[in-house]
């Protein structure tokens, strides 16, 4: 054999025994607790057993991601991109022939927590598990209760992945949550000084799983943290269905150090506050769904925890009071072309102060959409709009047109550096290749 020859046959035999080694590891039975019923009679659950699982699927979201648009709530079929394809949702109605109707108590604590389907299969982290896998024993058996005696049985067959081979093998996504998806432990509560700061922890982390979208993932896509120890945690996700989710730590600029704990009760209540509004879709969704049927003490308590999270070391203030372009617009020194596109354009509604307009036309000045990094969300605002979800607390729902008919690239690119820095706003330009870029995905979303 040549050295070369030689040198090839070396690696695929190393290769191969990565793989095989690899495998055997994933299919390691991954030891699960038999966490029995408690105190609970799930064969014939009580009324507010039920109940209260009901709420916490709501605290939880589930409906957000089981349901397909316009499809009977928790049949599944959702469509959800990865990188690497479509995963499709389950089914998880009591139905036993396409549901979870056949799931022990132990088969449903595998999948919710552990993220291991009865046949075995490791399950997609689109499904956040490695979140759920802080929930007590106490509330994953109210879960249990409430998905199979509150909840309305749907025949409805799973959709296969859209993931093809060989990135359908189910051996790395197994390998990937022995590395990445944390034991299942319960938080410990005592570290928490307090019942609201304990009980916002435990929503935000657990339940409310804040952090799938809210904590920056590394490049093998596990959230960079899972709990305040990291300055990392909820310090602003990757771009979601095309909106930036911003920074949820005390920064006084960039993240929610100047909310107050009101401010972020309003938010999650009725998705808008005195100087802010939701206005990216999956945010609205959380409210939608989930945050604005929460009892006020649990939304008081999710206030409290995020206050409670100091800004990271590096987190520089990207916003200082200052009445400088307020005076100049107001005195007609509009000579930039950013500063006239958005006297033609935008003063009408956030006028040139850019303060907040009768609770209905959100600040500018300061606004974590506008001061993040990236300026992503902004970019898609200014292009196509966005309407205020009407929320049971505020029903009128408002929206705000899109431009992206009116301005060209070179355009929206000027007008949104000048409302990132104007007002006090210290955040860095944008460019034109960046409206190019976001202009053809939005594009692209409206033909499918
Ligand atoms: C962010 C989206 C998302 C949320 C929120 C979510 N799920 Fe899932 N879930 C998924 C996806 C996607 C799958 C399918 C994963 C796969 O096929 O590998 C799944 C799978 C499951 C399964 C496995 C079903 C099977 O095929 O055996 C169960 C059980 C389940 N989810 C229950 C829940 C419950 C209960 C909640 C709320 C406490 C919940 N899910 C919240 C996305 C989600
Ligand atoms: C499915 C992804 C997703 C989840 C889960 C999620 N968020 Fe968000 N969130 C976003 C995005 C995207 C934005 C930015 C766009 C916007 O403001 O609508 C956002 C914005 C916010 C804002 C700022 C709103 C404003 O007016 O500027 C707050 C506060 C917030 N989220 C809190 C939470 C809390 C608390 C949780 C957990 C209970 C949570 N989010 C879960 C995606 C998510
Ligand atoms: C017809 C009135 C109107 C006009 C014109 C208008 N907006 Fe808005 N804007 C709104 C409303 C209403 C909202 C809240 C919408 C929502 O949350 O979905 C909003 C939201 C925003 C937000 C999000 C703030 C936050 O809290 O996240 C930004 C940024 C913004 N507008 C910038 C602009 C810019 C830049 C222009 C000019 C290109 C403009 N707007 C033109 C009505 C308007």
């Amino acid at each position: 054999m040549s050295n070369v020859k030689k040198g090839i046959a070396v690696v695929a035999a190393v290769a191969v025994v990565g793989v095989v080694g690899a495998f055997a590891y994933a299919k390691q039975a991954t030891v699960t607790r038999d966490i029995g019923a408690g105190a609970e009679n799930l064969t014939a659950p009580s009324a507010q057993l039920i109940e209260k699982g009901r709420y916490l699927a709501v605290a939880a979201d589930c409906v957000a991601c089981h349901t397909a648009p316009k499809g009977q709530p928790f049949a599944g079929g959702l469509a959800m991109a990865t990188p690497v394809g479509a995963v499709y949702s389950s089914n998880i109605t009591p139905d036993k022939a396409t549901g979870i109707g056949n799931y022990s108590l132990n088969d449903f604590d595998r999948a919710v927590r552990h993220g291991i389907a009865p046949s075995g299969d490791t399950l997609y982290p689109a499904m956040p598990y490695p979140s759920y896998a802080k929930v007590t024993d106490d509330d994953l058996r109210a879960l249990y209760a409430y998905f199979m005696h509150g909840v309305q049985p749907v025949a409805q067959a799973n959709h296969g992945s859209g993931i093809s081979w060989p990135l359908s093998m189910n051996w790395p996504l197994a390998i990937w949550r022995k590395t990445y998806a944390p034991a299942v432990a319960p938080l410990v509560l005592s570290k928490y000084q307090g019942d609201a700061l304990a009980r916002g922890a435990y929503l935000v982390q657990g339940l409310g799983h804040c952090g799938a979208c809210h904590t920056p993932r590394a490049t093998t896509m596990q959230e960079l943290a899972q709990d305040e120890s990291n300055p990392a945690f909820l310090s602003g996700g990757p771009v979601i269905d095309g909106w930036l989710a911003v920074n949820l730590r005390s920064n006084p600029a960039g993240g929610l150090g100047r909310w107050s704990e009101q401010d972020i009760v309003d938010t999650l209540s009725k998705a808008r506050n005195a100087h802010s509004a939701v206005v990216g879709s999956p945010m609205a969704d959380v409210v939608l769904h989930s945050t604005q049927a929460m009892s006020p003490e649990d939304l008081k308590a999710i206030a409290v925890y995020l206050k409670s999270l100091t800004p990271g070391p590096d987190e520089k203030s990207r916003y200082a009071v200052s009445d400088v372009t307020a005076k100049a617009l107001k005195a007609g020194h509009d000579e930039t072309r950013g500063a006239q596109l958005y006297l033609d354009n935008c003063a009408a509604c956030h006028r040139s102060d850019a303060t907040s307009n009768a609770k209905v036309f959100p600040a500018l000045a300061g606004n974590p959409s506008v001061l993040s990094d990236d300026p992503t969300s902004l970019i898609r605002l200014v292009l196509a709009g966005s309407s205020l979800p009407s929320t049971k607390g505020a029903p009128s729902a408002l929206g705000m047109p899109g431009f992206a008919w009116r301005l060209s690239d070179e355009e929206a690119a000027q007008l949104v550096t000048f409302v990132r820095q104007s007002w006090g706003n210290q955040a860095s330009a944008a460019d034109a290749g960046q409206v190019a870029k976001i202009r053809k995905q939005i594009d692209a979303e409206a033909q499918h």
